[in-house]
């Protein structure tokens, strides 16, 4: 069964540490998973109740202002941010370097993660992500998404992203379970994520220094990461292997959880 537990991650400030609600379910070492833009830890559920959680403690964070985590006032979560609060998880639960893993802008994060608290890492799945740091024409983008959800709200978020999240062979069901998380996140929020996402870091020339056991994923059918993309990422990173999820798009751990957690078990031996 899945156990819900508060972390408080202290703000650098001194101001009030966020509340962030962490899912947990399984035995053995601690892998904490982390979750893509702008959903929450329920992207991880069928991955959770996989062959993995025989292997390892599988923790899905909900990150501030996502699923149970309250928004906390920031304008702005950067990727540090971000990155800092799953160190405060990683502390609370685990006295060892932990499996690290993210989707997307998870995988922004884990990036941060590894240039700001690498002794904590002991190995990286980098899922449908990228290293590189958004195009002009991306961050334009993002500044027409932050007016439309501000404007329009959740629903014509959910609308505009869905058709690129999953591929086409992705079911009804998976549609509405992302619609859901989508539009619980706080308005505030998903502009908080934006504002960050804009800001991250080109993180391809620390490629190299990654040298922890790291797999990358992608899907064949992703639209917003190429497979292409993640396979020229993959070459740069010295101990990582591809795994391609064929038939998936952006959320192959949403979308075919049995095959994704299947590579991942080369890596959690
Ligand atoms: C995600 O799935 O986290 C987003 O597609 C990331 C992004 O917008 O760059």
């Amino acid at each position: 069964m899945v156990e819900t537990r508060t972390v408080l991650a202290g703000a650098p400030d001194g101001g009030e540490p966020a509340k962030l609600a962490v899912h947990t379910i399984g035995q053995g070492p601690l892998a904490v998973l982390i979750h893509g833009f702008p959903l929450d830890h329920r992207m991880w559920l069928d991955v959770m109740h996989s062959e993995l959680n025989k292997r390892r403690t599988l923790c899905a964070i909900d990150l501030r202002g996502h699923g149970q985590s309250p928004w906390r006032g920031d304008e702005t979560h950067t990727m540090e941010r971000l990155a800092d609060d799953v160190a405060a998880v990683i502390d609370s639960l685990s006295t060892v370097p932990v499996d690290v893993c993210g989707l997307s802008m998870g995988g922004y994060v884990a990036f941060a993660l590894h240039a700001r608290h690498r002794e904590r890492i002991r190995s990286l799945v980098l899922t449908n992500t990228r290293a590189a740091a958004d195009t002009d024409a991306q961050r334009a983008a993002r500044d027409t998404s932050m007016q439309t959800v501000q404007t329009s709200g959740r629903s014509a978020v959910a609308d505009a992203m869905l058709p690129k999240l999953l591929g086409p062979d992705a079911s009804d069901t998976q549609r509405a379970q992302l619609r859901e998380m989508i539009e619980s996140v706080p308005v505030a929020s998903i502009v908080a994520d934006q504002r960050g996402l804009q800001q991250r870091k080109d993180r391809r020339p620390e490629l190299a220094s990654i040298t922890i056991p790291t797999l990358v994923i992608a899907g064949d059918q992703d639209v917003i990461i190429p497979p292409a993309e993640a396979e020229l990422m993959a070459r740069e990173i010295p101990n990582a292997q591809l795994h391609v999820v064929t038939g998936t798009g952006h959320m192959s751990p949403m979308e075919n959880a049995t095959a994704w957690s299947s590579a991942v078990t080369t890596l959690w031996t």
